[in-house]
């Protein structure tokens, strides 16, 4: 008899600690902060050699314009428009988990990063931490950005110092439930000195420049939200967009669907055509050419760089896969 009674109310006490401590673990993983540390206590050093290699990080490479600065999709490639660099992006992809718009990175004191010390810009780039502590949703991409050394981040922050101040609000941020609870877990201190990769390293140099243009993200398909990791590089990611409807191509070594014929001087002539409109206004372009592959800005890629790209890119493993980019127009 006692022995039952016992039991029982070991029983009751076991049901009644389940949903306790459900609820504060929810209460946990909602309140904790993300992983952070201290921004640096550094100055940047501004010297022009620094602030040029920066322009090339934010223009070129990094493409930061892509989605902090107003574009004129009007017109092939979405050109730049030169007065609205880094003043907030416009654009809103329509797959993400809420609304979600690039903010203001210009030096502006109210509405830009005016106010942010330069570790602090250096943290949110690598690291995913606003200046008030709180994670960055990751479309913002630290983490790949993770692996930028400390020259090209320094440098990077020494350009957007000289950006001149625009004043302008983008609708902030707004993630929806369960997203903003579970993107707590990605930001990530850095937390070691990263040297610089060796630009004669080939291939090697070729992964780093890669890991900083995002080419795997955006030609990598999703399947429920997240890439597909036997598909890496074969192209099939849809972007849906108040412009038009782009899909990325398959950029494997695969010689029927993918690059395999293509051999450098291919590669290179196809970037470099876009640089005519580095210096006159690109044509008029409806959704049927619409893209998001940053042709423009990868149309002032140095040589070096996109030899060292091209090298990483062949050595992919080739999938058969064969994309429309523009799908309900032809191919
Ligand atoms: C794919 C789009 C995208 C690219 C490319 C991108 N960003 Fe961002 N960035 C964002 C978004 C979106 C946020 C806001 C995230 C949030 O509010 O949670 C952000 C936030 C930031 C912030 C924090 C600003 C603030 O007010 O919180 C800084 C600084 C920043 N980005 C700098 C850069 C730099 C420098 C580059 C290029 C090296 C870059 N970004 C490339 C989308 C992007
Ligand atoms: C913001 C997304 C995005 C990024 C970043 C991106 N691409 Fe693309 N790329 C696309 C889309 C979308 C297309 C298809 C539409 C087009 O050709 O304009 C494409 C097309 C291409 C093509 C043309 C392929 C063909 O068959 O004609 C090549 C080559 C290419 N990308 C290489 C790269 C490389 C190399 C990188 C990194 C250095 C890169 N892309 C980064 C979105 C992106």
């Amino acid at each position: 008899m006692r022995i039952k009674r016992r039991t029982k109310r070991f029983f009751w006490r076991v049901l009644i600690s389940i949903p306790v401590i459900l609820v504060g673990g929810f209460l946990y993983l909602y309140f904790r902060p993300p992983s952070s540390a201290p921004p640096a206590q550094i100055t940047v050093d501004m010297s022009p050699d620094r602030i040029e290699h920066g322009r090339y990080l934010f223009t070129t490479l990094c493409n930061c314009d892509g989605c902090h600065s107003e574009r004129d999709f009007s017109r092939l490639g979405g050109p730049v428009v030169e007065a609205g660099r880094g003043k907030g992006g416009a654009m809103a992809l329509e797959d993400l988990a809420g609304k979600i718009l690039a903010p203001n990175i210009t030096p502006d004191k109210e509405t830009g990063i005016g106010t942010w010390t330069d570790g602090e810009k250096i943290r949110a780039i690598r690291e995913g931490i606003g200046k008030d502590g709180s994670a960055l949703f990751p479309l913002m991409p630290y983490t790949n950005y993770r692996y930028m050394s400390d020259d090209d981040v320094q440098a990077l922050v020494a350009y957007l110092n000289t950006l001149p101040p625009v004043r302008n609000s983008p609708p902030k941020t707004q993630i929806t439930f369960p997203t903003s609870m579970l993107i707590k877990s990605v930001p990530a201190p850095v937390g070691h000195k990263i040297p610089p990769v060796d630009p004669d390293g080939g291939e090697i140099y070729g992964e780093y420049l890669a890991k900083l243009a995002r080419c795997e993200e955006c030609h990598t398909p999703l399947v429920r939200g997240e890439p597909d990791p036997s598909m890496r590089f074969a192209g099939g990611r849809v972007f849906a967009t108040q412009y038009g409807t782009v899909v990325s191509a398959n950029i494997t070594p695969d010689q029927q669907t993918g690059l395999g014929k293509w051999d450098f001087l291919r590669f290179q002539d196809r970037i470099k055509s876009y640089r005519q409109y580095l210096t006159i206004e690109p044509p008029k372009a409806g959704p049927d050419r619409f893209t998001l592959m940053p042709w423009l800005a990868y149309a002032r890629l140095t040589d070096h760089d996109l030899e060292a790209l091209f090298l990483y890119i062949k050595s992919r493993t080739p999938i058969s896969h064969r994309v429309n980019p523009h799908p309900g127009y032809p191919e």
